[in-house]
């Protein structure tokens, strides 16, 4: 089997990791960073009390700060950041927040790098040819993984719809993973972008592109969320729990990084898109359903995953019941999570009207996403999971 893996960011992780910035800045050569964020992240105190304290502590100015990023990243507010970054003769990114603060960061590095001033041209697979400036992030949502991926995805306001691009030119040089900076999380989101990182680690486990390193990261992923995200949502003062799942969380995105997502990350940004619900909560909607539709093409891979869930006692059987022993738990385990932190259940809870199930499904049969699913996304295939994300 040929493979290729390739993850070239330096982790940077544990309690008081925040406190490195400064020093890793200092390593790249970074002389002006700005730190790109928005305004509930601002309000949170990450920045103004830790990010200060380690810049004064290391007797560096405090950066500036650009903290207008939107709740969906969209091509306007790359541009904003872009002009501001040179206004202010910036040389480096500091991104600080969720999917969105960081997948606009990449945005805006890769405009840097191309000296472009619009994504359009620049959506694709390896269409940006030069890397960027210094760039380091610290997510303060455990989920996206995108702190160590080859992805963005920005929403386009002209034609109402997210464009991708990937690249291995878009990862950052340094992710810094300290729990302090998931403190502060609402239940939901903590709930959404667990689930977000669980689909990732099962979407990358199942996936054509799998391979050993990939599915050695994806297995470990599935198990660290099984035991700590119930006791992160339940709790936000759990700082182990916190820790483990931003942990899991990087080590999905190193894994479907290299090995894709699937058919429930199609749906999800199509749903996403015309819907304008949040990324994770999208494919909270999505996954159980998702992964049905792999019972049987999946069902190896599904069963190997019943042992990071279940104990010794549930592992007989043949693969295929072991596979649907596995989505029994992980339907069981989704619902009791959306329960705990009261996310929406079925799209009926987030507006969804029959008249905008085409739009669902022909997005999601356009979304690259599926490219590397076993299962290929049809339009009947789509409508099923619809249907079932609507009971
Ligand atoms: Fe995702």
């Amino acid at each position: 089997m040929y493979y290729e893996f390739y993850c070239p960011v330096k982790i940077v992780s544990g309690d008081n990791a925040i406190f490195n910035l400064p020093n890793e800045l200092n390593r790249l050569k970074a002389k002006k960073p700005l730190i790109v964020t928005d305004e509930g992240v601002k309000k949170s105190g990450i920045i103004d009390s830790l990010i200060k304290m380690a810049f004064d502590e290391s007797k560096k100015p405090m950066p500036l700060i650009f903290n207008n990023i939107p709740v969906e990243s969209s091509t306007k507010a790359v541009e904003n950041l872009l002009s501001f970054f040179k206004q202010n003769d910036c040389d480096s990114i500091v991104a600080v927040g969720g999917g969105s603060v960081i997948d606009s960061s990449k945005a805006l590095n890769m405009l840097i790098a191309e000296n472009k001033d619009s994504l359009k041209e620049l959506a694709g697979v390896d269409i940006i040819k030069n890397r960027g400036v210094p760039f380091v992030v610290i997510p303060t949502t455990a989920g996206t993984g995108s702190e160590v991926t080859s992805v963005a995805v920005i929403f386009n306001e002209d034609s109402n719809s997210k464009m991708a691009f990937a690249s291995s030119l878009l990862m950052p040089d340094v992710a810094i993973i300290d729990p302090a900076s998931t403190q502060t999380l609402p239940k939901k989101l903590t709930a959404s972008s667990g689930i977000d990182a669980l689909s990732h680690a099962i979407e990358a486990y199942i996936s054509i592109q799998s391979n050993p390193i990939s599915r050695a990261l994806a297995f470990e992923s599935v198990k660290t969320i099984w035991e700590n995200l119930p006791a992160a949502v339940k709790d936000k003062e759990n700082r182990q729990a916190r820790e483990n799942m931003l942990n899991a969380s990087v080590i999905a995105g190193m894994a479907f990084s290299n090995s894709m997502v699937g058919i429930v990350h199609s749906l999800a940004h199509s749903a996403g898109s015309v819907l304008h619900i949040p990324h994770g909560v999208a494919v909270s909607l999505f996954l159980v359903a998702g992964v049905k539709e792999n019972a049987d093409a999946s069902a190896k891979e599904l069963s190997e995953l019943l042992n990071a869930v279940a104990y010794m006692n549930e592992y007989r059987g043949t693969t295929k019941q072991r596979a649907e022993r596995f989505i029994y738990f992980l339907e069981k385990f989704v619902n009791q999570i959306k329960e705990e932190a009261h996310l929406p259940l079925t799209l009926n809870d987030v507006g969804f009207e029959e008249e905008q199930e085409d739009k669902i499904i022909k997005l999601a049969v356009r979304d690259g996403s599926s490219i590397f699913s076993k299962v290929t996304l049809t339009k009947e295939r789509a409508k099923n999971m619809i249907n079932a994300a609507k009971i």
